[in-house]
């Protein structure tokens, strides 16, 4: 199961996605990969936001080797399931979307529908890194019930 999770810079909500993903994927025992992107290109090749490595390191993640990168139509052939952290990522990512895509495009917090929200909010500009953080591990508990109960497409033995 190959996920990518896409934000806008990629240096704070979707390389926590990815990290928190993995290891909580792992620790269940449940085969993945995954990576995290952005529709923009600002940040590209660098680490994730110091604020968002901090708040991360508190709740035991380590993303020190993330490395930011910018979201390709490729993309939508290499992975199974490619999740925007909100409403904007997702428009501009169905702007790009090709007409034969393997990788199924949905809104990350789909996955926590008891949530009263929608989107991650952008934590960059005085965010609250601490919040999105605890949004983003609701969301990947219910992305992977959804991936160990079949009810996300390619969860079945690809990693
Ligand atoms: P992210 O946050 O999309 O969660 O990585 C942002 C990071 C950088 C910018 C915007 C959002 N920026 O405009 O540079």
């Amino acid at each position: 199961m190959k996920v990518l999770f896409v934000c806008l810079g990629n240096i704070c909500r979707s390389p926590s996605a990815a990290c928190v993903f993995r290891d909580r994927a792992a620790q269940q025992g449940v085969l993945v990969t995954a990576e995290g992107a952005g529709t923009g290109a600002w940040h590209v090749g660098q680490p994730p936001d110091a604020r968002a490595m901090g708040e991360a390191a508190v709740r035991g993640y380590n993303l020190s080797a993330e490395r930011a990168q910018q979201v390709t139509v490729a993309d939508f052939a290499r992975y199974d399931l490619i999740l925007a952290m909100d409403r904007a990522n997702l428009k501009a990512l169905q702007a790009i979307r090709p007409s034969d895509a393997e990788a199924e495009l949905r809104l990350f917090l789909d996955f926590a529908p008891d949530l009263p929200l929608r989107d991650v909010p952008d934590p960059y500009y005085e965010g609250d890194f601490q919040g999105v953080l605890a949004l983003i591990e609701q969301g990947v508990d219910g992305l992977i019930d959804a991936i160990r109960t079949g009810a996300v497409p390619g969860s079945t033995g690809r990693t």
